[in-house]
């Protein structure tokens, strides 16, 4: 395979890096790996982020569709905003655009947003790329999602993308970089996030005395974002979701209420019967100015 232009730079020296069988290489020679499990580690060292359990948990519940309609309603302000960003870009087919899903988990709504995608003729095509800190989320989400690259990197940090490209970021419940956004994007670039509203989980936050969302979450966002973007779009996604035993087991166990996971074996309910509970999260559009 001849070398591939991508959107990233070498964290050393921040020359492209280009695409080979095996590793991403810049002009200096820097190079990074494609493990044998099929990403990238643009660390060096991995940092902390989600663990084994928390993404196995994860990976169930979200196959279950109990939050379809996350990526549901991603995938639609995708493709209605895309057109926008996608006027930015040269009439000539370029690799300087993708979707850029930072924190990505082990890959469920990025492999949700490509397969829509393919679905829907594109004037180009869009690499996809998932960033996360986690070792063992990029090695879930590789073996998952093949034609997407999964890099091991710490989206707190400079992201190593080209600047100016085209790429819609996807930011759902991980931290969000606006600063690191801002600089890769062009005007009208997007950034589609999803946070969790003060609703979201309450019966099992107030059941199993689980850490609360903070009240001003949404304003501090909007704070963030306030200088370089534009809110475009925002949404309320709310609905209430029969979830069994196991369910319940994994929503404990994919969050940062981990350790909580043993009381449900505990206090839940009845095994047989599925616990009503409310699923509520905000949809946010911001557009780069
Ligand atoms: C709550 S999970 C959400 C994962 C995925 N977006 C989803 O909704 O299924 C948050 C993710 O952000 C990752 N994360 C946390 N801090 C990070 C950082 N500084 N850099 C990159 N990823 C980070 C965690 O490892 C975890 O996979
Ligand atoms: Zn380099």
């Amino acid at each position: 395979m001849s070398p591939k232009p991508s959107l990233l730079t070498c964290p050393y020296c921040e020359t492209p890096l280009y695409e080979q069988k095996t590793d991403f290489r810049c002009a200096r020679n820097h190079t990074f790996p494609l493990s044998q499990k099929g990403y990238v580690n643009l660390l060096g060292q991995t940092r902390a982020g989600d663990t084994a359990p928390m993404l196995t948990a994860r990976r169930r519940l979200l196959d279950t569709s109990a939050y379809l309609p996350i990526a549901q309603a991603l995938a639609n302000n995708l493709i209605h905003y895309l057109p926008s960003t996608m006027a930015t870009l040269p009439s000539r087919p370029t690799m300087s655009s993708g979707i850029i899903d930072a924190g990505c988990g082990e890959g469920h709504y990025l492999g949700h947003i490509q397969k829509i995608l393919e679905e829907i003729s594109l004037p180009i095509p869009l690499a996809c790329y998932g960033f996360d800190s986690s070792k063992a989320a990029v090695k879930l989400a590789a073996r998952r999602y093949h034609s997407a690259t999964f890099f091991v990197s710490n989206i707190k940090q400079l992201w190593n993308i080209t600047p100016a490209t085209s790429c819609p970021i996807l930011n759902v419940f991980a931290p969000r970089n606006f600063v690191e956004s801002a600089h890769i994007l062009q005007p009208r670039g997007m950034i589609l996030t999803i946070i969790p509203t003060q609703k979201h989980l309450h019966e099992l936050r107030n059941h199993y005395h689980l850490l609360q969302i903070e009240p001003q979450k949404e304003a501090r966002v909007y704070k963030q974002a306030n200088s370089q973007f534009n809110l475009s779009h925002t949404e309320v996604i709310e609905y209430q979701q029969g979830l069994t035993h196991q369910q319940v087991a994994d929503v404990l166990t994919m969050t940062p209420n981990y350790w909580h996971q043993r009381a449900t074996k505990k206090t839940f309910p009845n095994k047989e019967h599925t616990l009503p509970v409310t699923i509520s999260v905000r949809s946010l559009v911001f557009q780069r100015q």
